[in-house]
């Protein structure tokens, strides 16, 4: 898969494009992660890419001609056709489901807004799609492309060493990852539960789906209620839900209701 980014702070995209998962996804060659700087293609001294608002008031925004040959070498860069994604907290809010669909494409790009934005015009004209990665503003469209090339990289075959890491993941079936342990068994902290040091791979898989739907429960009900659980899962939940109440434990939630 191929990303393209169009950003005032190419290193800052490469950089973080560069360790861990997804930079050895690139070595692997699984991922390639192009840059592209609007001032690069200005046509001033000063290599200006923003105006002040029409209207007035505070604040720059990034203008239509930098922007449209920069995109216009982006997608000529080669031949395979680009789906554009512009970052901005007016985007329709990203999830992992986006995330697996965007994952399957060949090539996507990214533009990264910085100031107040980009001339609307060109957004209308070029833009695909419109993503933002939370309910908060940030000081540029970088740091949400850099999550978006993670969560995207991570995906591609062969990136993730246990292919069975991905499956797992939070979210990946709607619901929130189970806890996890390592070594030692018994620690001043606690000891791991003893379920996990069984052997019985059954038991192991209920128990994990179990703390699932528990933390699901207990942390983001709001992603229950977008499903239907069938018989065993309401199950494993109201075992889990007896347990927590017989601990003397209340939700949060519901302690502040
Ligand atoms: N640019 C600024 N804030 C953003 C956000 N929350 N998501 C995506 N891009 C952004």
């Amino acid at each position: 898969m191929r990303i393209d980014v169009v950003t005032l702070f190419p290193d800052f995209v490469r950089q973080c494009a560069a360790v861990g998962v997804v930079g050895r996804a690139q070595q692997r060659e699984l991922l390639q992660v192009e840059t592209w700087n609007p001032r690069d293609y200005a046509t001033d001294r000063h290599r200006t890419v923003d105006a002040g608002s029409y209207g007035g008031g505070p604040g720059m925004v990034m203008m239509i001609e930098p922007l449209r040959t920069t995109l216009a070498a982006m997608r000529d860069a080669v031949p395979e056709p680009v789906h554009l994604i512009y970052l901005s907290p007016q985007g329709a809010r990203l999830t992992q489901g986006r995330v697996k669909t965007l994952a399957k494409q060949p090539r996507i790009a990214l533009l990264c807004g910085r100031y107040e934005g980009v001339d609307e015009r060109l957004l209308a004209h070029e833009v695909d799609e419109e993503l933002s990665i939370g309910d908060y503003v940030l000081s540029g469209g970088e740091l949400a492309a850099a999550v978006i090339i993670d969560a995207v990289g991570r995906l591609q075959d062969g990136a993730l060493n246990d292919a069975q890491s991905a499956e797992q993941d939070s979210f990946s079936d709607g619901l929130l990852d189970c806890p996890h342990y390592a070594k030692p068994v018994h620690d001043a902290l606690g000891s791991v539960p003893e379920v996990l040091l069984s052997g019985d791979h059954a038991a192991i898989a209920r128990w994990r789906l179990k703390q699932s739907l528990g933390r699901t429960w207990l942390r983001r009900p709001e992603l229950l209620s977008q499903r239907v659980l069938d018989a065993g899962s309401r199950a494993l939940l109201d075992e889990f839900r007896r347990e927590h109440a017989s601990k003397g434990l209340v939700r949060q939630n519901d302690a502040a209701e």
